[in-house]
Protein backbone atom coordinates (compact mmCIF):
# COMPACT_ATOMS: atom_id res chain seq x y z
CA UNK A 1 0.00 0.00 0.00
CA UNK A 2 1.67 3.10 -0.86
CA UNK A 3 2.22 5.61 1.83
CA UNK A 4 -0.34 8.53 1.94
CA UNK A 5 1.64 12.28 0.72
CA UNK A 6 1.85 14.46 3.99
CA UNK A 7 -0.64 16.50 2.67
CA UNK A 8 -3.35 13.62 3.40
CA UNK A 9 -1.90 12.45 6.59
CA UNK A 10 -2.23 16.66 8.30
CA UNK A 11 -5.73 16.58 6.93
CA UNK A 12 -6.39 12.93 8.55
CA UNK A 13 -4.78 13.97 11.91
CA UNK A 14 -7.37 16.97 12.05
CA UNK A 15 -9.98 15.16 10.35
CA UNK A 16 -13.59 15.91 12.08
CA UNK A 17 -14.64 14.22 15.13
CA UNK A 18 -11.56 13.50 15.97
CA UNK A 19 -8.23 14.70 17.66
CA UNK A 20 -4.86 13.66 18.98
CA UNK A 21 -3.65 11.69 21.54
CA UNK A 22 -0.42 12.64 23.07
CA UNK A 23 1.59 9.33 25.07
CA UNK A 24 4.62 10.81 24.69
CA UNK A 25 6.23 11.17 28.15
CA UNK A 26 9.79 11.09 28.16
CA UNK A 27 11.51 9.23 30.93
CA UNK A 28 11.27 11.93 33.98
CA UNK A 29 7.92 12.85 32.75
CA UNK A 30 6.13 9.30 32.40
CA UNK A 31 7.85 8.62 35.77
CA UNK A 32 6.11 12.01 37.55
CA UNK A 33 3.17 10.56 36.46
CA UNK A 34 3.03 7.16 37.49
CA UNK A 35 4.38 8.56 40.89
CA UNK A 36 1.02 10.14 41.42
CA UNK A 37 -0.07 6.45 41.58
CA UNK A 38 2.30 4.92 43.63
CA UNK A 39 4.05 3.18 40.43
CA UNK A 40 7.67 2.61 39.93
CA UNK A 41 8.91 3.66 35.96
CA UNK A 42 10.51 0.71 34.39
CA UNK A 43 10.65 -0.36 30.98
CA UNK A 44 8.11 -2.70 31.64
CA UNK A 45 5.30 -0.61 33.69
CA UNK A 46 5.72 1.82 30.62
CA UNK A 47 5.04 -0.84 27.88
CA UNK A 48 1.68 -1.87 30.22
CA UNK A 49 0.63 1.15 30.26
CA UNK A 50 1.04 2.50 26.82
CA UNK A 51 -0.54 -1.55 25.98
CA UNK A 52 -3.43 -0.39 27.89
CA UNK A 53 -4.57 2.83 26.57
CA UNK A 54 -3.04 2.09 22.41
CA UNK A 55 -5.78 -1.25 22.62
CA UNK A 56 -8.60 0.64 24.42
CA UNK A 57 -11.60 -0.71 21.99
CA UNK A 58 -13.23 1.95 19.80
CA UNK A 59 -9.65 4.36 20.42
CA UNK A 60 -10.04 5.15 16.78
CA UNK A 61 -13.58 6.44 16.43
CA UNK A 62 -12.23 9.56 18.31
CA UNK A 63 -8.11 9.21 17.78
CA UNK A 64 -6.78 10.04 14.68
CA UNK A 65 -3.14 9.72 15.59
CA UNK A 66 -1.08 8.96 19.16
CA UNK A 67 2.36 10.47 19.61
CA UNK A 68 5.07 8.37 20.78
CA UNK A 69 7.93 8.48 22.29
CA UNK A 70 11.44 6.60 21.11
CA UNK A 71 11.32 3.82 23.49
CA UNK A 72 7.43 3.21 22.60
CA UNK A 73 7.53 3.08 18.79
CA UNK A 74 9.87 0.33 19.24
CA UNK A 75 8.68 -1.30 22.01
CA UNK A 76 6.03 -4.78 22.02
CA UNK A 77 3.26 -5.56 24.34
CA UNK A 78 3.12 -8.81 26.72
CA UNK A 79 1.94 -10.58 23.66
CA UNK A 80 4.48 -10.17 21.68
CA UNK A 81 2.48 -7.33 19.19
CA UNK A 82 4.40 -3.94 18.81
CA UNK A 83 2.90 -1.53 20.15
CA UNK A 84 3.05 0.75 17.02
CA UNK A 85 0.61 -1.90 15.21
CA UNK A 86 -2.21 -2.13 17.74
CA UNK A 87 -2.59 1.44 16.87
CA UNK A 88 -1.94 0.74 13.39
CA UNK A 89 -5.08 -2.10 13.61
CA UNK A 90 -7.51 0.49 15.09
CA UNK A 91 -7.20 2.81 11.93
CA UNK A 92 -4.51 5.12 14.12
CA UNK A 93 -2.18 7.30 12.59
CA UNK A 94 1.70 6.94 14.32
CA UNK A 95 3.76 9.69 15.28
CA UNK A 96 6.94 10.47 16.97
CA UNK A 97 8.34 13.44 19.38
CA UNK A 98 11.99 13.76 18.33
CA UNK A 99 12.69 17.02 20.23
CA UNK A 100 15.30 16.03 22.64
CA UNK A 101 13.83 18.24 25.66
CA UNK A 102 13.49 22.44 26.65
CA UNK A 103 17.25 23.03 28.31
CA UNK A 104 18.00 26.29 29.70
CA UNK A 105 18.85 28.99 27.40
CA UNK A 106 22.64 30.37 27.86
CA UNK A 107 22.85 33.95 28.72
CA UNK A 108 18.90 34.31 29.64
CA UNK A 109 17.67 33.01 33.36
CA UNK A 110 14.68 31.38 33.37
CA UNK A 111 14.08 30.93 30.15
CA UNK A 112 14.24 27.80 27.66
CA UNK A 113 15.18 26.65 24.27
CA UNK A 114 14.72 23.42 23.08
CA UNK A 115 17.26 20.40 21.68
CA UNK A 116 17.76 18.45 19.52
CA UNK A 117 18.35 19.57 15.55
CA UNK A 118 22.09 18.45 15.44
CA UNK A 119 21.76 14.62 13.57
CA UNK A 120 17.46 14.97 13.75
CA UNK A 121 17.98 14.13 9.79
CA UNK A 122 19.05 10.71 10.38
CA UNK A 123 16.88 9.93 13.36
CA UNK A 124 13.73 11.43 11.41
CA UNK A 125 14.49 8.32 8.57
CA UNK A 126 15.04 5.88 11.18
CA UNK A 127 11.16 6.69 12.46
CA UNK A 128 9.81 6.97 9.15
CA UNK A 129 11.53 3.27 8.78
CA UNK A 130 10.01 2.18 11.99
CA UNK A 131 6.44 3.51 10.57
CA UNK A 132 6.43 6.76 12.25
CA UNK A 133 4.10 9.40 9.60
CA UNK A 134 4.27 12.71 11.30
CA UNK A 135 6.84 14.52 14.25
CA UNK A 136 6.06 16.76 16.99
CA UNK A 137 9.01 19.10 18.33
CA UNK A 138 7.83 21.18 21.41
CA UNK A 139 8.91 24.51 22.15
CA UNK A 140 8.47 26.25 25.85
CA UNK A 141 7.86 30.22 26.20
CA UNK A 142 7.54 31.24 30.01
CA UNK A 143 5.74 34.33 30.96
CA UNK A 144 7.45 36.31 34.17
CA UNK A 145 9.39 39.34 35.17
CA UNK A 146 10.96 40.48 31.94
CA UNK A 147 10.51 37.10 30.33
CA UNK A 148 9.87 36.10 27.91
CA UNK A 149 12.73 38.13 26.14
CA UNK A 150 12.88 38.47 21.87
CA UNK A 151 15.66 36.58 22.09
CA UNK A 152 14.08 33.76 23.26
CA UNK A 153 11.11 33.45 21.15
CA UNK A 154 13.10 33.78 18.27
CA UNK A 155 15.90 31.39 18.90
CA UNK A 156 12.66 28.84 19.40
CA UNK A 157 10.80 29.97 16.68
CA UNK A 158 14.08 29.52 14.51
CA UNK A 159 14.50 25.89 16.23
CA UNK A 160 10.83 24.81 15.47
CA UNK A 161 11.23 25.88 11.52
CA UNK A 162 14.52 23.65 11.30
CA UNK A 163 12.74 21.19 12.10
CA UNK A 164 10.20 21.21 10.70
CA UNK A 165 11.95 21.82 7.37
CA UNK A 166 13.86 18.36 8.40
CA UNK A 167 10.88 16.71 8.90
CA UNK A 168 9.10 18.00 5.94
CA UNK A 169 12.02 16.71 3.76
CA UNK A 170 12.15 13.27 5.37
CA UNK A 171 8.14 13.19 4.15
CA UNK A 172 6.44 13.49 7.75
CA UNK A 173 3.96 15.93 8.84
CA UNK A 174 5.24 17.48 11.50
CA UNK A 175 3.33 19.10 14.27
CA UNK A 176 4.67 22.22 15.53
CA UNK A 177 4.05 23.36 19.28
CA UNK A 178 5.18 26.43 20.83
CA UNK A 179 3.61 26.08 24.49
CA UNK A 180 3.05 29.76 25.72
CA UNK A 181 2.92 28.08 29.65
CA UNK A 182 0.32 28.84 32.06
CA UNK A 183 2.08 28.76 35.12
CA UNK A 184 2.40 32.21 36.63
CA UNK A 185 0.09 34.86 38.27
CA UNK A 186 -0.36 36.75 34.72
CA UNK A 187 -3.44 37.73 33.23
CA UNK A 188 -5.24 36.66 30.16
CA UNK A 189 -4.53 39.75 28.87
CA UNK A 190 -0.56 38.74 29.36
CA UNK A 191 -0.96 35.28 27.86
CA UNK A 192 -2.50 37.01 25.23
CA UNK A 193 0.33 39.36 24.02
CA UNK A 194 2.95 36.83 24.67
CA UNK A 195 1.07 34.29 22.78
CA UNK A 196 0.42 36.22 19.55
CA UNK A 197 4.14 37.82 19.58
CA UNK A 198 4.78 33.85 19.64
CA UNK A 199 2.71 32.47 16.91
CA UNK A 200 3.73 35.24 14.86
CA UNK A 201 7.28 34.89 14.97
CA UNK A 202 6.75 31.21 14.62
CA UNK A 203 5.08 31.72 11.44
CA UNK A 204 7.79 34.20 9.80
CA UNK A 205 10.39 31.50 10.68
CA UNK A 206 8.11 28.34 9.36
CA UNK A 207 8.02 30.89 6.18
CA UNK A 208 11.55 32.09 6.08
CA UNK A 209 12.31 28.44 6.12
CA UNK A 210 9.93 27.24 3.28
CA UNK A 211 7.57 25.05 5.34
CA UNK A 212 4.58 23.94 3.23
CA UNK A 213 2.04 24.88 5.49
CA UNK A 214 -0.56 22.68 4.10
CA UNK A 215 1.73 19.85 5.39
CA UNK A 216 2.11 20.74 9.18
CA UNK A 217 -0.13 20.87 11.90
CA UNK A 218 0.10 23.87 14.45
CA UNK A 219 -0.40 22.73 18.34
CA UNK A 220 -0.86 25.77 20.65
CA UNK A 221 -1.48 26.67 23.81
CA UNK A 222 -4.97 28.28 24.63
CA UNK A 223 -4.70 31.95 25.53
CA UNK A 224 -5.65 31.49 29.45
CA UNK A 225 -5.33 33.35 33.07
CA UNK A 226 -1.72 32.33 35.17
CA UNK A 227 -2.31 29.34 37.16
CA UNK A 228 -1.60 31.65 39.90
CA UNK A 229 -4.02 34.21 38.79
CA UNK A 230 -6.56 35.64 41.17
CA UNK A 231 -8.65 36.76 38.19
CA UNK A 232 -9.90 33.41 36.32
CA UNK A 233 -11.17 33.87 33.05
CA UNK A 234 -14.52 31.79 32.29
CA UNK A 235 -14.58 29.95 29.55
CA UNK A 236 -16.50 31.88 27.21
CA UNK A 237 -14.31 34.24 27.55
CA UNK A 238 -10.57 31.84 26.88
CA UNK A 239 -12.38 30.28 23.67
CA UNK A 240 -12.74 34.23 22.38
CA UNK A 241 -9.34 35.35 23.13
CA UNK A 242 -7.47 32.22 21.82
CA UNK A 243 -9.66 32.19 18.20
CA UNK A 244 -8.87 36.32 17.85
CA UNK A 245 -5.48 35.02 18.36
CA UNK A 246 -4.86 32.50 16.16
CA UNK A 247 -7.59 34.17 13.99
CA UNK A 248 -4.61 37.02 13.79
CA UNK A 249 -1.53 34.79 13.49
CA UNK A 250 -2.23 31.38 11.56
CA UNK A 251 -3.05 31.26 7.84
CA UNK A 252 -5.88 29.56 6.45
CA UNK A 253 -3.51 27.53 4.44
CA UNK A 254 -2.77 25.49 8.14
CA UNK A 255 -5.16 22.37 7.88
CA UNK A 256 -5.87 22.52 11.84
CA UNK A 257 -4.29 23.33 15.54
CA UNK A 258 -4.84 20.85 17.35
CA UNK A 259 -4.32 22.33 21.39
CA UNK A 260 -2.41 20.40 24.08
CA UNK A 261 -3.40 20.89 27.23
CA UNK A 262 -0.83 22.31 29.39
CA UNK A 263 -2.11 21.63 33.09
CA UNK A 264 -5.83 22.52 32.56
CA UNK A 265 -8.09 19.63 34.09
CA UNK A 266 -9.97 17.31 31.90
CA UNK A 267 -12.80 18.64 32.04
CA UNK A 268 -11.42 22.61 31.44
CA UNK A 269 -10.09 21.59 28.27
CA UNK A 270 -13.19 19.65 27.03
CA UNK A 271 -15.36 22.69 27.84
CA UNK A 272 -12.99 25.30 26.16
CA UNK A 273 -12.13 23.24 22.48
CA UNK A 274 -15.95 22.79 22.47
CA UNK A 275 -16.54 26.66 23.22
CA UNK A 276 -14.35 27.41 20.18
CA UNK A 277 -16.05 25.05 18.07
CA UNK A 278 -19.20 27.03 18.79
CA UNK A 279 -17.78 30.18 17.71
CA UNK A 280 -17.62 28.41 14.16
CA UNK A 281 -16.69 30.23 10.77
CA UNK A 282 -12.95 28.84 11.08
CA UNK A 283 -10.33 28.52 8.33
CA UNK A 284 -8.91 25.33 9.70
CA UNK A 285 -9.86 22.44 12.20
CA UNK A 286 -9.76 23.52 15.78
CA UNK A 287 -8.51 20.14 17.39
CA UNK A 288 -6.85 18.67 20.34
CA UNK A 289 -3.81 16.77 20.93
CA UNK A 290 -4.01 16.37 25.08
CA UNK A 291 -1.04 14.16 27.17
CA UNK A 292 -2.72 14.73 30.34
CA UNK A 293 -6.11 16.00 29.59
CA UNK A 294 -7.17 12.71 28.00
CA UNK A 295 -4.89 10.45 30.16
CA UNK A 296 -4.94 12.04 34.00
CA UNK A 297 -8.35 9.72 34.71
CA UNK A 298 -7.19 6.62 32.70
CA UNK A 299 -3.96 6.89 34.75
CA UNK A 300 -5.87 7.04 37.99
CA UNK A 301 -8.39 4.09 37.02
CA UNK A 302 -5.48 1.82 35.85
CA UNK A 303 -3.23 2.18 39.37
CA UNK A 304 -0.88 -0.28 37.30
CA UNK A 305 -2.71 -3.04 38.05
CA UNK A 306 -3.88 -5.51 35.57
CA UNK A 307 -7.26 -6.31 37.03
CA UNK A 308 -7.66 -2.05 36.39
CA UNK A 309 -7.14 -2.73 32.61
CA UNK A 310 -10.67 -2.34 31.64
CA UNK A 311 -11.19 0.71 33.57
CA UNK A 312 -8.37 2.53 32.80
CA UNK A 313 -9.42 1.73 29.30
CA UNK A 314 -12.91 3.05 29.62
CA UNK A 315 -11.71 6.35 31.43
CA UNK A 316 -9.93 7.04 28.36
CA UNK A 317 -12.84 6.05 25.95
CA UNK A 318 -14.79 8.47 27.69
CA UNK A 319 -12.70 11.44 27.58
CA UNK A 320 -12.03 10.99 24.04
CA UNK A 321 -15.48 10.50 23.77
CA UNK A 322 -15.97 14.25 25.14
CA UNK A 323 -13.77 15.43 23.36
CA UNK A 324 -15.03 14.05 19.78
CA UNK A 325 -18.20 15.97 20.71
CA UNK A 326 -16.22 19.16 21.91
CA UNK A 327 -14.95 19.05 18.22
CA UNK A 328 -18.36 20.15 16.81
CA UNK A 329 -19.60 21.87 19.54
CA UNK A 330 -21.69 19.33 20.45
CA UNK A 331 -20.36 18.74 24.35
CA UNK A 332 -22.76 18.70 26.93
CA UNK A 333 -22.78 18.19 30.80
CA UNK A 334 -25.06 15.73 30.05
CA UNK A 335 -22.40 14.04 27.73
CA UNK A 336 -19.91 14.56 30.50
CA UNK A 337 -21.78 13.36 33.33
CA UNK A 338 -22.99 10.25 31.67
CA UNK A 339 -20.20 8.39 32.49
CA UNK A 340 -19.77 9.46 36.26
CA UNK A 341 -23.18 8.23 36.50
CA UNK A 342 -22.05 4.67 35.16
P1 LIG B 1 -0.41 18.17 27.69
O1 LIG B 1 -1.74 18.10 26.95
O2 LIG B 1 -0.40 17.35 28.95
O3 LIG B 1 0.06 19.58 27.86
O4 LIG B 1 0.64 17.43 26.77
C1 LIG B 1 0.64 17.67 25.42
C2 LIG B 1 2.00 17.56 24.88
O5 LIG B 1 2.24 16.81 23.96
C3 LIG B 1 3.05 18.42 25.42
O6 LIG B 1 4.16 18.40 24.57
Amino acid sequence: MATPDMETTARGMVAPGKGLLAADESFPTIEKRFKGIGLESTEKTRAAYREMLFSTPGLGEAISGVILFDETIKQKGADGTALIDLLKRQGIIPGIKVDLGAKPLAGFPGEKITEGLDGLRARLNDYRGLGARFTKWRAVITIGAGIPTRTCIEANAHALARYAALSQEAGLVPIVEPEVLMDGDHTIERHYEVSEATFKNVFQALFEHRIVLEQMVLKPNMVLSGKECPQQAGVQQVAEATVRCLRRCVPAAVPGIAFLSGGQSDVAATQHLNAMNQIGALPWQLSFSYGRALQAPSLQAWKGQSANVQAGQQALAHRARCNSAARSGQYTDQLENRWHAA
